[in-house]
């Protein structure tokens, strides 16, 4: 039973499913590919979308009677993507940003990709003196991070978590996003895969490929299995999440036999 923590299901709200009938053809395909549970993030605190944690619930609400009444056991959580601002903590406690699964622990925050606001590092650190764990989303499509893989490490020793995306590792977000996903799974710097899914067609809630592909890269099934299993659970349950220790690959040079 797979669990995927970022996905556009919820229809209207931001550049993700743009109907009713689309989400459920989401559904069934994140049902298709062993996916029971899916937190509904779309786009918040953005300068398109504000999404507060009142519409979002509402529209959670709606999305889960529709699967219910069409026998489609995907059960949805409430959360959002947040683009990483100022004063984050106090927009959770003002329902302006929601967290996954609405626990008050994780939330999945999006870097920007052309330069970091100078404070960034102290705004983490506000959040996690307060319990909140950033999980970073998608940090392998993000073109600072490629190119300072370091901040990768720091962010995770301040507490946060990475969150990959399912098309990197397939290849299909191309090949910079693609050799950073394997370079983050080799060096245990990656705790969680997510669909990123945006609609039914050309990016889909479809997570069965890239596990597989992360067990080859990780040299081990059942770690790259923990990443939508067991790690993702303990987000939606607000619990710890197991670390691995990051370090050296197992084999190196793993790029290079795909
Ligand atoms: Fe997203």
């Amino acid at each position: 039973m797979m669990i995927d923590i970022h996905c556009h299901i919820l229809p209207g709200l931001d550049d993700g499913s743009s109907s009713l009938k689309q989400s459920l053809e989401m559904a069934k395909q994140a049902i298709g590919d062993g996916i029971r549970v899916v937190a509904a993030t779309p786009h918040t605190v953005s300068s398109a979308y504000s999404n507060p944690i009142g519409e979002i619930r509402r529209q959670v609400a709606i999305l889960r009677e529709t699967l219910e009444d069409m026998n489609i056991p995907l059960e949805i959580c409430p959360g959002s993507e947040v683009r990483l601002c100022s004063r984050m903590a106090e927009r959770i406690l003002k329902g302006e940003i929601t967290t996954l699964n609405d626990t008050g622990r994780y939330i999945l925050m999006e870097f920007p990709d052309h330069g970091f606001p100078d404070d960034y590092e102290e705004e983490i650190f506000h959040l996690t003196l307060r319990g909140i764990f950033p999980v970073i989303a998608h940090p392998e499509r993000n073109f600072i991070f490629q190119e300072q893989k370091e901040l990768v490490h720091k962010l995770v020793n301040a507490g946060c978590l990475m969150q990959l995306t399912a098309m990197s590792i397939t290849g299909d977000m191309g090949e910079d996003a693609a050799n950073f996903s394997y370079y983050l799974l080799e060096h245990r710097l990656a705790h969680v895969i997510a669909t990123d899914a945006h609609s039914d067609k050309h990016r889909k809630p479809i997570l069965s490929k890239a596990v597989e592909i992360a067990g080859f890269v990780m040299q081990d099934r059942q770690a790259a299995q923990d990443l939508v299993t067991l790690n993702p659970q303990a987000i939606l349950s607000g619990c710890p999440v197991k670390r691995l220790e990051p370090g050296k690959p197992k084999k190196s040079g793993f790029i290079h036999r795909w």
